[in-house]
């Protein structure tokens, strides 16, 4: 007997997932195809997409897998005609694929590995919406776009502003989209969690070998590859600490029935919103004090 929730908004319709054979994206899988839905799974990771796709069959869930990499706009478009072949439509995107770069100080950046974080985090968001909002706009019922940005989006990150600078682009591409396809009634959401168990800290796993090799691209120090390997251990030591995915996937269902457009899932982390808001406010008081710009106060601003 199925065990799928078929009685839902989502039964019956059809998402593609990127980044889906493990971690949040593999738990983002399991929850919408436990609703109903057709998934579509997307990864670089043949090995891991092949067990995953597996590992959904057997609860039933209606899955297709595709290998893609983010980075590369054809394989993107590959993924949406291969959904369209097989499941006829597709109504929800989710860009989560990410990596989370090589941490260090500013004099210390490798750019090729930017370039790479650039490339998967930022550019593999915007190929995925590009490829997939034409197909969801065609049908005319609506949808989802979800972008998986973090909480270090809405924060800076020290010695990680790759990683950083990427989220923050993610949630700013969701506030320009969210506005764009709402006439579309496709619901564009950003998903902003703090730590979740996951392998995100082994992302170098997946660093493909256009941005260079991993080993030995820079002399090191025995300091600095003492520091870099504790920076490394911490980093695993607070995903560990994360919540379980599964939670995550079960919280952003409730968050989108709600059509929140930031959908977070630490609610302590407020206080870092609420932090970077004073500073801004900050600002803008002494912007209103300057005898240079204070006459800008009572114009009307354009666009509005
Ligand atoms: N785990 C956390 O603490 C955390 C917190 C905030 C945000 N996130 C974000 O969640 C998303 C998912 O990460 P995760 O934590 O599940 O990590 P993960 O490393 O466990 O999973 C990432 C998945 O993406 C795939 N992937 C990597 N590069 C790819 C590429 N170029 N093309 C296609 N697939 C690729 C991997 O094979 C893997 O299956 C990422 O965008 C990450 O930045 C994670």
């Amino acid at each position: 007997m199925s065990l799928l929730h078929t009685n839902n908004e989502y039964s019956g319709k059809t998402a593609l997932i990127s980044g889906a054979a493990g971690g949040i994206g593999f738990a983002l899988a399991k929850e919408f195809g436990s609703l109903g839905m057709n998934i579509v799974i997307a990864d670089i990771d043949e090995a891991a997409l092949n067990e995953a796709q597996e590992t959904l069959l057997l609860q039933d869930i209606n899955v297709m897998a595709c290998k893609l990499d983010v980075s590369e706009y054809s394989q993107w478009q590959d993924c949406v005609t291969q959904t369209l072949a097989k499941f006829g439509k597709l109504h929800m995107v989710i860009n989560n694929a990410g990596v989370g770069g090589m941490p260090g100080k500013i004099e210390q950046t490798d750019n090729d590995l930017w370039r790479w974080v650039v490339d998967v985090n930022l550019m593999g968001v915007l190929y995925g919406t590009q490829a997939a909002a034409p197909a969801i706009k065609k049908h005319g019922e609506g949808g989802w776009i979800i972008n998986v940005a973090s909480m270090a989006g809405m924060m800076g990150v020290p010695y990680s502003s790759a990683y950083a600078a990427t989220k923050a682009a993610v949630v700013s591409m969701t506030e320009s989209w969210a506005v764009e396809l709402k006439p579309h009634n496709i619901q564009v959401s950003v998903l902003c969690p703090a730590f979740v168990k996951t392998r995100i800290h082994e992302s170098l796993r997946n660093k493909q070998s256009k941005y260079g090799p991993t080993q030995g691209r820079k002399k090191f120090t025995d300091e600095e590859r003492q520091k870099f390997k504790k920076g490394l251990n911490q980093a695993a030591a607070l995903v560990e600490s994360g919540i379980a995915p599964e939670l995550l996937a079960k919280r952003v269902v409730e968050a989108l029935g709600t059509k929140q457009q930031y959908i977070f899932t630490h609610p302590n982390y407020r206080q870092v919103t609420a932090y970077k808001e004073a500073l801004i406010n900050k600002a803008f008081d002494d912007a209103q004090q300057s005898e240079l710009v204070k006459h800008l106060i009572d114009d009307d601003i354009p666009m509005l």
